[in-house]
């Protein structure tokens, strides 16, 4: 019972095992057929061919005879057919000479039409009405049934005897040995098929076990990682081409991706939390500190206040910060338009160049237009100008340049001359969280979170977003995007000046600058 509950009969080996069955006796069926006509046309066609050689040999015997009367031409052939070695076996074989009567080597079936020694009227009678059928039957092949012989194939012919006597020669074999060796082809058809059957169904049950192991060890696998345990991993051995093998390392591979992703996110989790927790913990401390004194001055209490909106301004900004994120990977994120790349761009950095007092530098921006959702790109390019701004000193340079590139792409690279970020946090740094200097970063009031909304933007355009090197040694920032259309070569000249713009508005002093926000 608890063997049938474990392999269920609709389970692959006995699906496979009746299949294979199912194709053994369709093909053992039709072999079967083929072989069983087969045989009985090819017996056939030897009896055919014995009749009318008994049949040619009875009319040249006749034609031999030279016998000038009818009754002699009888005679002779009773002699002949009486004396033919078969005449004795069950072949029926006679001669109807017109006007005297029938010579055979079966009397009793063209007896005189009275009861033979010892018959009754019914044998006479049914032997009668046989030797009518045979006489009656037309010249040629045909096949008569007899009732003691079963079916008998009988050849017919009108033999002209010399004398210009005509006769009819008359030749039977019984169809009894066609009979006979098609049954013994059926009884070993029946043997071989029941023995096909039986092999067909005990190798395609252990094929099937063998193939569906690996599946089975498949579904015990995902049963543990369903239950919480994302380590199991499948080892199956196999070839290039085994299908098993890619199945299992796609699975495998999929195991090591969700891992991943369960690590990354239980990983953010604990950063968000870290990081909210840190603000908190300030605000509690200065609310206790303040709590603790019994009058404090109208001067600490603005301390406190400040501290405290401070705080709370940056927990706010994280938890905006979190919920953009969380929505870069939904579909409706984005909403695309398209933007004059000359005027957006133009208008944007006129904004950002404000921000601080640093050289900032726009390049020629190719005249097109850009399908893209303004606010977002916006967005993006502020953090990227908010990170030069905060790695550079005052009079530091930031730099904007705009490129169309191959596939109808533009790519806007963001440039300053600050310390750089080292190649082996390149691509790190677009991780959540991620910060190279964490303790400066955390005390200037940085998250972590603008690349990786960086790329959070890009990827939902279908861009890229990609760290380098500037050419004075900082940092650049590649972000290249889809859906540019160039405009008219005429039209491209419009922004072919360089803009150059230094400001003196904004943060006052280098350490100002480090706080400057874009958002
Ligand atoms: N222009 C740059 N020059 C040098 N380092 C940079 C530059 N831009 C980013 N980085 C490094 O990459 C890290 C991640 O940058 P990101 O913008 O994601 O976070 P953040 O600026 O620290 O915080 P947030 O942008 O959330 O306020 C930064 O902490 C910084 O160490
Ligand atoms: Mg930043």
């Amino acid at each position: 019972m608890s063997t049938l509950r474990r392999f269920p009969p609709t389970g692959l080996r006995w699906r496979l095992a009746g299949w294979l069955a199912l194709v053994t006796l369709a093909c053992t069926a039709i072999v079967f057929v083929t072989v069983y006509r087969g045989t009985g046309t090819q017996l056939r066609h030897q009896i055919d061919q014995e009749t009318a050689g008994d049949a040619g040999e009875l009319a040249h015997n006749l034609a031999l005879a030279r016998s000038r009367t009818p009754r002699q031409l009888s005679a002779a052939a009773t002699r002949y057919v009486r004396a033919q070695p078969f005449s004795a076996s069950s072949t029926l074989l006679f001669v109807l000479v017109p006007g005297v009567g029938t010579s055979t080597n079966r009397p009793e079936v063209f007896a005189p039409l009275s009861p033979d020694h010892g018959e009754t009227p019914a044998e006479q009678a049914q032997e009668n009405r046989l030797s009518a059928r045979l006489l009656a039957a037309p010249a040629g092949y045909s096949t008569v049934l007899l009732p003691d012989v079963g079916d008998l194939r009988l050849l017919k012919r009108l033999v002209r005897v010399p004398g210009g006597l005509t006769v009819t020669v008359g030749v039977g074999e019984p169809l009894a040995a066609v009979a006979h060796a098609q049954r013994s082809v059926a009884r070993a058809f029946i043997l071989a098929g029941l023995l096909a059957l039986a092999g067909a169904l005990l190798a395609s049950y252990l094929v099937g076990a063998r193939l569906s192991s690996p599946l089975r060890k498949m579904a015990a696998v995902a049963a543990r990682v369903d239950a919480g345990d994302l380590y199991p991993r499948i080892h199956h051995t196999g070839g290039q081409g085994d299908e098993v093998k890619v199945l299992a390392d796609a699975f495998n591979h999929m195991l090591d991706r969700l891992t991943d992703a369960f690590a990354g996110q239980r990983a953010f989790v604990a950063d968000a939390s870290h990081e909210l927790r840190t603000p908190l913990t300030v605000i509690r401390g200065q609310l206790e500190v303040l709590a603790s004194q019994r009058e404090p001055s109208g001067e600490e209490v603005r301390r406190v206040e400040r501290l405290v909106q401070a705080e709370i301004a940056r927990i706010s900004r994280l938890v905006d910060d979190l919920l953009l994120l969380a929505k870069t990977e939904q579909t409706e994120f984005l909403r695309i338009e398209w933007i004059d790349l000359s005027a957006y761009v133009g208008e944007l950095w006129d904004g950002m160049s404000l921000l601080a007092n640093r050289h900032f530098e726009l390049g020629p921006v190719p005249a097109g237009t850009l399908r893209a959702d303004p606010d977002r790109l916006a967005q993006a390019l502020r953090n990227l100008v908010g990170n030069a701004i905060e790695h550079t000193t005052a009079d530091g340079t930031v730099r904007m340049r705009v490129q169309s590139a191959p596939g109808e792409r533009i790519r806007f690279l963001v440039e300053d001359d600050g310390p750089g970020i080292p190649l082996d946090q390149r691509e790190r740094v677009f991780h959540r969280f991620h910060r190279i200097d964490a303790a400066r970063d955390r005390a200037s009031g940085g998250t972590g979170l603008g690349l990786a909304i960086v790329r959070g933007i890009a990827d939902a355009h279908g861009g890229t977003v990609s760290a380098g090197e500037s050419q004075e040694g900082g940092a650049r920032i590649d972000l290249e995007l889809p859906g540019f259309t160039a405009a008219h070569a005429r039209a491209a000249d419009a922004l072919g000046e360089t803009v150059r713009a230094q400001h003196g508005r904004g943060a006052s002093g280098a350490g100002d600058a480090g706080r400057v926000r874009t958002r």
